[in-house]
C-alpha cells in the first residue's frame, strides 16, 4: 500500500474516530444517563417540559449530573445547596449564556435576556436595574393598581375574553412603565404590534425555534434547500434576518425588538396570571379560604389596594404556590461557565451549559397554599431550607430577573383584585349541561411554560362588588390612567369616552 494511501486511510479512521468521540462525556464530570455517539443524549431530552425528565434523571443520578448535547456538555444541578453554590456564590464565574447563533444574527448580541456574560450585558443590565430597581418601581404602583382596576372592570364586562384582558393588562403595565404610554385595549395597535412580534420572537427563541446548531456545529453546513428551518420563508425572524441590509436597522432599534423588556416581562407575567386564574378555576376550596380572607380584610364596600397586601397572608401564600406548582421557567433560563470549576469533587468544565431545575418539592402534585403559611419556603417543617430563596423562581446570581420586583407588584395587584370580585368555575359545556373539565397541570410549549386557552365560567362575587369594580374604574382610576392616554387611536378615545360613563346595560 502506497504511503499515500495509508495517510489517508489513518486520516479516516482519527476523523471517524473523532466523530463517533462527540456525544461522550469528559473526564471527571458527573454521571449521567448513558450516551449515544454523535446525539450524547439529545435524542433523550423532549422539547416539551424537559424539567420533568430532568427531575426523574435527579432522583437517579443525584443534585448534580452531567448530559451531553451533541459535542456540548450540560451541567443540571438539582438542590438547593448546589444551585447556591454554584450559580449564586460562583456567579462571576457562571453568568453567562449559552451562544445562540441565530440570536446573535438577529440582535447583534444586544438582547438582555440571552445576551453573553460581557460588556453589552453589563450595559444592558445597569440600564435595566435603573428602570426595575425596588425602589423606583414603587413610583409605579399607582399606574399598576389603576391597570389592576381596569382588568377588574374588563372581566365585569366580557369575563369570557378573561385571557385577553390578562394580555392587555399586563402588556399595558410594560408599555406605561417604559415608554410612559398605555394600552387601553386589546385591539390598541401599539399592543397588538408588540404582542405580535413578542409572539414570532417567543416562537423564536423556543427551544424548537431554530436549528440546533449550537449544540451541533456540523448543521452549520447543511445546505440552505436541505434546512427546514431555512425554507420557512413566512417566518418573521427569518424575514427579519434576511432583509437585514435593507431595514438599515441601528444596534439599538434591533436590541430594541429583541431583547426589549417587553418581551421578558409582558408575556411571563400574563402566563403566570392565566395559570392562576387555571388554579382557581380548579381548587374551589382555595378559593373559598381566599375569599374569606379578603372579605375579612377588605370587607364589600372598596377595591382591594396595594396597601392590604401585608394583611392577606393567605394570598400571598396561594401567589407563592401558584409559581411553584405552574413554575415559568422550570430550569430557568440556561447559564454558562466561563473556566473549569468543582462542586463536590466533580468538574464543571469551561463551556458547560448549567441549568438549576428548581422543581423540587415535597408532594409536589399537590396544589397548596398552606405549605407556605407552615415554612417561608413551603417545605416540611423541621427540613433544613437554609439554603432555600423565595426569589428562586426569578433566577439565580447576577443574571437574576431584573423585573422581579415589578412582576411581583403586577400579579399581587391583578390577583387580589380579580380575587377579591369574581368567582372562577369550569365553563359548562350548553350541549350537555355537564363542566368542561379542567387540568391545573395543562401547558404549552414556549420558552415559558404557557397556558393553553380554555374557557372560564366568571362571576361577579355580589352587586355591590360589582358597583365598586365599576366605580373604581370609571372615576377613581380615570385621572391615573389618562396621564398615560396620549395620542391615542381614535378607536381607543371612543372606547374610553364610552366605558368612563356609567353603562346601565352593566350587570353583575
Ligand atoms: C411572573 C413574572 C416573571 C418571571 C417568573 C420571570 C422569571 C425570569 C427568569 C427565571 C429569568 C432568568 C434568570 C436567570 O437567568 O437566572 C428572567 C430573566 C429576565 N427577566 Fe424576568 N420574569 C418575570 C417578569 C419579568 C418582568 C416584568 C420583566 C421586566 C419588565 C422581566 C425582565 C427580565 C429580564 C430583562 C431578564 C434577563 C436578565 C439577564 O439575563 O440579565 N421579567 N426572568
Amino acid at each position: 500500500m502506497s504511503p499515500v494511501v495509508v495517510a489517508f486511510v489513518v486520516c479516516m479512521l482519527v476523523a471517524c474516530y473523532r466523530i463517533m468521540r462527540i456525544g461522550s462525556r469528559e473526564r471527571g464530570v458527573a454521571h449521567g444517563p448513558g450516551t449515544i455517539p454523535i446525539l450524547g443524549n439529545l435524542h433523550q431530552v423532549p422539547t416539551t417540559f424537559p424539567h420533568l425528565r430532568f427531575t426523574e434523571w435527579a432522583r437517579e443520578y443525584g443534585e448534580i449530573y452531567s448530559l451531553k448535547f451533541g459535542s456540548g456538555t450540560v451541567i443540571v444541578l438539582s438542590s438547593a445547596r448546589a444551585i447556591k453554590e454554584v450559580l449564586d456564590i460562583q456567579s462571576m464565574d457562571t453568568s453567562d449564556r449559552p451562544p445562540n447563533l441565530y440570536f446573535d444574527m438577529v440582535t447583534d448580541g444586544w438582547g438582555i435576556f440571552l445576551c453573553r456574560y460581557s460588556n453589552k450585558w453589563r450595559q444592558l443590565r445597569k440600564a435595566a436595574q435603573t428602570l426595575l430597581a425596588s425602589s423606583t418601581v414603587k413610583k409605579y404602583i399607582p399606574i399598576q393598581e389603576a391597570e389592576a382596576t381596569q382588568l377588574q372592570f374588563d372581566m365585569l364586562l366580557a369575563p369570557e375574553n378573561f385571557f385577553d384582558h390578562v394580555y392587555r393588562f399586563s402588556a399595558s403595565v410594560i408599555l406605561s412603565v417604559t415608554y410612559g404610554k398605555r394600552a387601553p385595549r386589546s385591539e390598541t395597535p401599539t399592543a397588538k404590534a408588540f404582542a405580535e412580534i413578542n409572539s414570532r420572537w417567543s416562537e423564536f427563541i423556543a427551544p424548537r425555534g431554530t436549528p440546533p446548531t449550537d449544540l451541533q456545529p456540523l448543521l452549520r453546513w447543511i445546505p440552505d434547500r436541505l434546512d427546514p428551518w431555512a425554507s420557512e420563508s413566512g417566518f418573521f425572524m427569518a424575514n427579519v434576518i434576511r432583509d437585514r441590509p435593507s431595514h438599515e436597522l441601528t444596534e439599538e432599534q434591533m436590541s430594541m425588538l429583541a431583547g426589549s423588556l417587553y418581551e421578558a416581562g409582558s408575556h411571563t407575567t400574563a402566563t403566570y396570571l392565566h395559570g392562576l386564574v387555571l388554579l382557581l378555576a380548579t381548587h374551589p376550596d382555595v378559593q373559598a379560604k381566599a375569599f374569606a380572607e379578603l372579605d375579612d380584610v377588605v370587607g364589600e364596600t372598596r377595591s382591594p389596594t396595594y396597601e392590604d397586601t401585608e394583611g392577606l397572608p393567605y394570598l400571598r401564600a396561594l401567589l407563592q404556590e401558584a409559581h411553584r406548582f405552574r413554575v415559568l421557567e422550570p430550569l430557568s433560563i440556561p447559564h454558562r461557565a466561563t473556566r473549569d470549576l468543582h462542586y463536590k469533587g466533580h468538574l464543571i468544565p469551561e463551556g458547560a451549559t448549567l441549568f438549576g431545575n428548581i422543581h423540587l418539592f415535597d408532594a409536589p402534585e399537590e396544589f397548596n397554599p398552606d405549605r407556605y403559611l407552615l415554612t417561608p419556603h413551603g417545605t416540611r417543617p423541621g427540613v433544613e431550607d437554609g439554603d432555600l430563596r423565595s426569589t428562586l423562581v426569578f433566577g439565580i446570581g447576577r443574571r437574576i430577573c431584573p423585573g422581579m420586583h415589578l412582576a411581583s407588584a403586577s400579579t399581587i395587584l391583578a390577583a387580589m383584585k380579580f380575587i377579591w370580585a369574581f368567582q372562577f368555575s369550569p365553563a359548562v359545556d350548553p350541549a350537555t349541561g355537564k363542566e368542561v373539565p379542567l387540568d391545573p397541570r395543562a401547558a404549552c410549549d414556549g420558552l415559558a411554560v404557557g397556558v393553553p386557552r380554555f374557557a372560564c365560567d366568571i362571576r361577579c362575587r355580589s352587586p355591590a362588588k360589582a358597583q365598586i369594580v365599576r366605580r373604581t374604574f370609571q372615576v377613581d382610576a380615570a385621572p391615573t390612567l389618562s396621564a398615560f392616554e396620549y395620542n391615542l387611536a381614535k378607536a381607543d378615545k371612543d372606547w374610553l369616552d364610552s366605558v368612563r360613563v356609567l353603562p346601565e346595560e352593566v350587570m353583575c
